[in-house]
This record gives C-alpha cells, sequence and structure tokens, in this order.
C-alpha cells in the first residue's frame, strides 16, 4: 500500500469529536479499508468497529477518549504479532485520515478477546472537530539523530512523526545504504502489558515506510539489554 506524506503530516491525535452518525457509505468504506489491508508478517489480526457504550464496556482505565465509534483491535500478545498488529493499525488510521475522519489509537486495559486474540489497542475515529496537523514541525517528538543512526535517508521526517505510546518512541533505526536494521529500545522501566505495547509502536513506525517501496528480512543478531532486533527494512531502488 502506497503512501504520501501529506497524509502523514495531516495525521494527529483528534481528541475530540462530532458525535453525528456516519453515512453507511462512510463506514462501507472504512470495512473495504479494513478488509483489504496487507499484513507485514502472516499473523492473525481481527478488528471490529463498537460503538462507544460498547467499547467502554470491554475496556477500562481513565485514557480513554470519547468518540461515536471505534474500532477494537485483537491480536496474539506476542511481539511479532504486535509488530503486525501496529503496522496495520496505522495503516488504517492514514487510510481514515484520507477520508478526513479524525482517529486516536488508544491503549487500555481489556480482558476483551476474539477467539484467541487478546484486545490490543483501539482506534477511536470519527467527524473531527479539530483541525488536522498543517505543519510537520508543530509534532513534537525526538531529534533524528536519536532515532536514526548512520547514513542520511530522505524520508527520516516522515518516520518519525509516527504515533507511539506516550509519545516516547521507543525505536532505533541504523541505516546502512539501502538497509535498515530495526530494533525496539525498550524505554522507562515498563510493566508488562506496557512493556509489550512498544512493539505495536514500532510495526506504526515501520508502516511509514511504504512512502517508498520495502521489503522486509529477518536476521539473526543478538540482542542487547533494552535492545530488540525486529527486522531489517530493504528499500527497493
Ligand atoms: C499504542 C498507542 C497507545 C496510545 N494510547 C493513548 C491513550 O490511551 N490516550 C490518548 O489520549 N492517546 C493515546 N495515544 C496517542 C499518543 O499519545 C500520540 O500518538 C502521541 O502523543 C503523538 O501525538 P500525535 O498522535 O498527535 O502525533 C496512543 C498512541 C499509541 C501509538
Amino acid at each position: 500500500m502506497s503512501l504520501n506524506k501529506e497524509t502523514i503530516i495531516k495525521r494527529k491525535s483528534i481528541r475530540s469529536y462530532d458525535f453525528e452518525p456516519l453515512s453507511t457509505d462512510m463506514l462501507d468504506k472504512i470495512k473495504n479499508i479494513i478488509s483489504e489491508i496487507k499484513p507485514l508478517y502472516n499473523e492473525l489480526s481481527h478488528f471490529e468497529i463498537v460503538s462507544k457504550k460498547e467499547y467502554f464496556q470491554i475496556t477500562q482505565g481513565p485514557f480513554r477518549v470519547s468518540a461515536p465509534y471505534y474500532l477494537a483491535c485483537y491480536s496474539l500478545s506476542e511481539p511479532q504479532a504486535l509488530v503486525n498488529l501496529g503496522y496495520l493499525v496505522e495503516l488504517i488510521v492514514l487510510k481514515l485520515t484520507d477520508l478526513d475522519l479524525g482517529t486516536v489509537i488508544l491503549g487500555t486495559n481489556s480482558k476483551a478477546k476474539y477467539n484467541d486474540l487478546d484486545f490490543q489497542v483501539g482506534i477511536a475515529f470519527g467527524t473531527p472537530k479539530e483541525e488536522f496537523r498543517k505543519d510537520i514541525k508543530d509534532a513534537k517528538r525526538r531529534n533524528l539523530n536519536e532515532i536514526f543512526k548512520g547514513d542520511v535517508l530522505d524520508i527520516a521526517p516522515f518516520i518519525n512523526v509516527a504515533p507511539s505510546a506516550l509519545n516516547l518512541q521507543p525505536i532505533l533505526f541504523e541505516v546502512n545504504k539501502n538497509e535498515i536494521d530495526v530494533y525496539r529500545i525498550r524505554k522507562l522501566n515498563l510493566m508488562k502489558a506496557l512493556d509489550l505495547i512498544q512493539y505495536l509502536d514500532v510495526g506504526i513506525a515501520i508502516s511509514h515506510f511504504n512512502l517508498v517501496n520495502f521489503k522486509i528480512e529477518d536476521r539473526k543478531k543478538t540482542n542487547e539489554k533494552n535492545k530488540t532486533y525486529i527486522t531489517t527494512i530493504i528499500l527497493e531502488i
């Protein structure tokens, strides 16, 4: 799936929504996006559109945003499945942004299940009552040289602006010409659930590489403390 820079700049977390129901046509478009999206890995995931009432029944926690609709996102609670889910979640978010819908990804406590898959995150969405982002400089992010090491990538600012839980950006890209080793850097001393969520953050950032053509190759690398190898992205130039 190809992405464009305008959509990536435009997307920001929207926390204020109009509660007018979306048209059937719009809801059908959203269902099509979900059914057509291609995963990064051959891992199971499941997405379900739910109302605010249903969402507040299956989730807990103080950081839930009030929105007319939510997408409940399920996968196994394992690193590769979560990287894959994060990748899909962000591609859906960007496609919804293209439809002028506001979104915010919500990490929350939930014991909800879909078959063997666990509830991981929600995406609140609907007609936004806030403006989209106009300038990439308005996004507060870590410096590029903290996230990218090695050769300079033109698209780096558009990868760096990817959303992450608590805006922690627990990611490192080591760039060697057209090959990029991707690592998860453990941030804070997180509890297990939050710790796993950071694999979603890595998948979210990888999805932004759809600005160009790429494939991934999983190589053997030794992990260091707080630095876990995820995959190698190979840019097809
Ligand atoms: C996995 C994940 C979980 C998140 N959980 C919440 C949340 O519970 N509540 C919330 O208001 N924002 C949540 N966010 C949104 C982030 O705070 C936001 O993406 C980040 O601060 C960057 O801001 P931006 O999305 O406007 O660019 C979450 C984002 C991600 C990727």
